[in-house]
């Protein structure tokens, strides 16, 4: 709940459409390629088994750049959090589809990603968007 209205107000104050263009039930699919490294849980349910090499994802597109708590993130990715990067569509879209070069051009800083998984297509990353948003809806 505490999400849902986060969500919504940070809609209205930027001025952005509710819903992401991708597709979330392709998303949910394409997810399948994310399991190895992410798990999706809420605060009462699992809602995808998956590793723990990557933070948890639930919620991860209302929040900021990595602020999944007692997870260890790369120097890039704190340095995200630090400057108030948020998991907006268009940062989410650039960022999986290449993660450090992505955090290095978005935080003006050197270094490496953790994550070296790579997604090629911009239309699945906008699918993956729009079904992590959907969880939280
Ligand atoms: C090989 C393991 C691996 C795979 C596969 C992987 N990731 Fe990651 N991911 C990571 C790691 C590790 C991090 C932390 C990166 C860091 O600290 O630099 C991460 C971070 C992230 C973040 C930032 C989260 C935050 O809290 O700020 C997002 C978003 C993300 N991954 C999305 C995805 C999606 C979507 C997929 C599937 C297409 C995927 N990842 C596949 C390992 C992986």
């Amino acid at each position: 709940m505490k999400f849902k209205i986060a969500a919504v107000l940070a809609t209205i104050a930027l001025g952005l459409p509710a819903h992401a263009d991708g597709d979330a039930d392709k998303g949910e699919k394409e997810f399948k390629k994310c399991k190895a490294c992410h798990a999706i849980g809420s605060p009462d349910a699992t809602i995808v088994k998956g590793g723990a090499t990557g933070p948890n994802l639930y919620g991860v597109t209302d929040h900021a750049a990595g602020s999944v708590e007692g997870f260890r993130y790369s120097d890039l990715l704190v340095a995200a959090n630090a400057q108030g990067i948020e998991w907006t569509e268009e940062n989410f879209v650039g960022y999986v589809q290449d993660p450090t070069e992505w955090l290095k051009e978005a935080t003006g800083e050197n270094g490496r990603g953790k994550m070296t998984y790579k997604v090629r297509k911009e239309d699945d990353a906008k699918d993956l968007y729009a079904y992590l948003s959907s969880l939280t809806e």
